[in-house]
């Protein structure tokens, strides 16, 4: 359908990109060091971008590796510590490229229940009670990938003292950071790591754009040197002109601007979302996040996800199945990115949702 309104996407729509100021910043960029941009460059990234985000992070230099979007930095990682039948924790739900990436790797999924306060610490304590010794931990600690919940700092003080008593690394996968558009920020479990084991991720694609493809890991020294490795046999070099961009992005100023772009578009977004669901589907059940992209609706049993994705198809809106973020489960929910809507879109869309939750209910 020609004007299919889509709550699939997790991008930023083009009205809350800053395309003129992403032109001047490569205007600068170029101007400023055309041989840096030019050349290959080194494995680790485009250096002064790294120096930024190693400022950002408080962290030294050599613990950041740049990368062509945070999904790279989750490739690699997972190449590094995940082998076929690795035991590997999981949120549930979690971002569906998480559990592609793992499963590709032959990892052993172990999901975790995620509350309004993100994922279970007590439920993960019992599962490495029971014997069970991950690699690994995928988290995404604010405004979760689909559920848009946040991890309490009591949880994320927990799962830090689980993985040193098990002897895990946390991924902290943190994307939406800096996407907060209520409430007070809550310190990363990086910043409280005293041992080495958190390896986080963040990028450039829901503060600026995802085309720009720039994201990045900080971790221990030795971890990122094993990564830097790797990384220059994949790929001798991440894309330069890019990074360069978005330095000179950051350093001006614009950077911030649009983050205040985005905050702002995404808040009144979320709430019209939530105003509208309230009054088209009050049988549904939801929160509506503090930030971020996404959030999770869970509807009535009678309501199959595998009905109504093709029946809101039918009607020109676009959603993504519950039962794509989870290893088992999901059939009666549903992910709805308020990012790549305006708020007449959102209105008119749920209207159709809800057109479309009536038509299969009960079928
Ligand atoms: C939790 C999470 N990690 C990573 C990514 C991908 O980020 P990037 O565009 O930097 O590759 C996303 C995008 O939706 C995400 O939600």
């Amino acid at each position: 359908m020609a004007d299919t309104i889509s709550f699939a996407r997790g991008a930023p729509s083009l009205d809350i990109v800053n395309v003129d100021g992403l032109k001047q910043a490569a205007a600068r960029a170029f101007e400023a060091d055309p041989a840096g941009l030019t050349a290959y460059g080194t494995s680790v990234g485009y250096v002064p971008l790294r120096n930024w985000i190693a400022e950002k992070h408080g962290v030294a230099a050599e613990r950041v590796l740049v990368t062509n979007g945070s999904l790279q930095a989750d490739a690699f990682l997972f190449d590094t510590l995940v082998t076929p039948d690795s035991d590997v924790v999981v949120e549930r739900p979690t971002y569906d490229r998480t559990l592609l990436g793992l499963r590709n790797r032959r990892g052993k999924l172990h999901p975790v229940t995620v509350d309004d306060n993100g994922i279970d610490t007590e439920e993960l304590a019992a599962l490495l009670a029971s014997g069970v010794r991950p690699a690994l931990a995928h988290i995404i600690p604010n405004f979760q990938n689909p559920a848009g919940v946040t991890l309490s700092a009591a949880r994320r003080q927990h799962l830090l003292r689980l993985a040193a008593e098990s002897g895990f690394t946390i991924f902290e996968d943190d994307p939406y950071l800096d996407i907060r558009f209520a409430g007070a920020p809550l310190p990363t479990m990086l910043e409280q790591d005293t041992d080495d084991r958190v390896v986080y991720a963040s990028s450039f694609s829901k503060t600026v754009c995802p085309g720009i493809r720039v994201g990045y890991l900080v971790g221990g020294t030795e971890i990122i040197s094993r990564i830097g490795k790797l990384a220059t046999n994949t790929y001798i070099s991440p894309n330069m002109v890019a990074q360069a961009i978005v330095y000179q992005f950051a350093v001006s100023g614009q950077l911030d601007q649009s983050i205040k772009t985005v905050r702002a578009a995404l808040a009144e977004r979320a709430n019209r979302l939530g105003d509208m669901l309230r009054a088209e589907l009050p049988d549904a059940r939801f929160q509506v996040p503090d930030g971020g992209y996404f959030l999770w609706v869970e509807l009535p049993d009678d309501v199959h996800v595998d009905k109504l994705a093709p029946a809101a198809a039918d009607r020109g809106v676009a959603i993504v199945k519950g039962t794509d973020f989870l290893v088992e489960g999901g059939e009666h929910a549903v992910r709805l990115a308020y990012s790549a809507v305006t708020p007449a879109q959102i209105e008119e869309g749920v209207r159709r949702l809800a057109d479309a939750v009536r038509a299969v209910r009960g079928g």
